[in-house]
């Protein structure tokens, strides 16, 4: 009888969090706030969600414990997402206390980038590791239109700006049908002369209005365009944990990226869990919530207790994301900004 037998189930979640499909879960993104102040058509409608009340939120102070759990489960990458977490105050001071208690070493940042060129520096020093960026056009009318918010300058300043302090920029862009293909090069060329990666993502049914559109731009569709353009470009190696399929062009300095975010194929190598901002940990971002950890953060649970029940529901976590969504009763009816991306 090998000696693993005799190991609790939460002792041997602590050397590696582990799912029922021999995947290890290593990478949490935790949404901070549901709250945003950009109106992505793809994201939510133009009066936006039902926002969270704030006592519904998790605490920073309930995300801190949380992350530690997750630290004694064998998490060792951490993103911070939204909604847009700039916009939930104390969020700095926030990142800057797991920096100080070592919790986690780093952090990674999804924003819309609005509000983060004053905060640049507190951010690095706080552990910013990289930044994705979310923008989906270069033409400010478009912009507008698609966030329903005039704001790309102020982007734009800040992605110059994280890149002139060396943070390693990402630029993701949702490609709708009949809306902003034609910006699909010009993004590209961006990474022609910076090393910065550019990642197109399919667009997906998060929109908060419970409709799907009747189609979608696919990863095929993404392809044929960046290819036809420019035939030199070269599939690197797909990596472990990531989502994207990269590919290089010879002489940039960039690189380009697609996302088969609604086809769904790259559930193999899948190693993330998402927090939600009400608390609910998601094993997938097509799943319904697994586990209400908001509950078991105000009910009295120890952090075994805790660590227990985040390992129980590693284990349930479904194969594909395509088996999560048969799982959903009402299809799918969230916006982004409450799973966080
Ligand atoms: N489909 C695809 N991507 C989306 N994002 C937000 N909503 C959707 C959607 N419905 C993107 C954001 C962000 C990333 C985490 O998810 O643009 O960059
Ligand atoms: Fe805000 Fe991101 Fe949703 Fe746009 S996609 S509304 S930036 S949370």
């Amino acid at each position: 009888m090998s000696l693993t037998c005799f190991i609790t189930p939460t002792a041997r979640a602590k050397m590696a969090l582990v799912d029922g499909y021999g995947r290890t879960i290593d990478y949490v993104r935790l949404a901070v706030t549901d709250r945003c102040n950009l109106r992505c058509t793809y994201c939510m409608p133009k009066d936006g969600i039902d926002f969270v009340p704030r006592t519904e939120l998790l605490s920073y102070e309930e995300m801190l414990r949380l992350l530690k759990i997750f630290k004694s489960l064998g998490v060792t990458k951490l993103r911070i997402t939204g909604g847009e977490p700039l916009v939930r105050k104390g969020v700095i001071d926030f990142l800057k206390e797991i920096n100080n208690q070592g919790v986690m070493e780093g952090f990674h940042l999804t924003t819309n980038a609005t509000m983060t060129y004053p905060h640049i520096d507190e951010l690095l020093n706080a552990g910013l590791l990289s930044v994705n960026v979310s923008i989906d056009t270069l033409d400010r009318r478009r912009f507008t239109e698609i966030t329903r918010r005039d704001k790309l300058e102020t982007v734009l300043e800040s992605i110059d700006a994280f890149y002139a302090k060396n943070v390693p920029v990402k630029l993701n862009m949702v490609v709708m049908k009949d809306c902003n293909e034609q910006d699909i090069l010009p993004m590209a060329y961006l990474a022609q002369d910076k090393n910065i990666g550019i990642r197109y993502l399919e667009e997906m049914p998060f929109n908060g209005t419970g409709k799907a559109k009747p189609s979608f731009f696919t990863h095929h569709d993404i392809k044929k365009i960046l290819t036809d353009a420019i035939p030199d470009m070269k599939a690197m190696p797909f990596e472990q944990g990531t989502t994207s399929q990269n590919y290089t062009v010879p002489t940039w300095k960039g690189n380009l990226g697609i996302i088969a975010s609604y086809s769904r194929t790259f559930c193999g190598s899948c190693n993330r869990l998402r927090v939600t901002p009400k608390g609910n940990l998601k094993t997938c971002l097509y799943s319904k919530s697994s586990l209400n950890l908001k509950t078991l953060l105000r009910n009295g649970s120890s952090d075994i207790e805790i660590a227990q029940h985040i390992e129980q529901a590693v284990q349930n976590k479904a194969k594909t994301g395509f088996e999560a969504e048969r799982e959903l009763f009402n299809g799918i009816t969230e916006s982004m900004a409450e799973i966080g991306g």
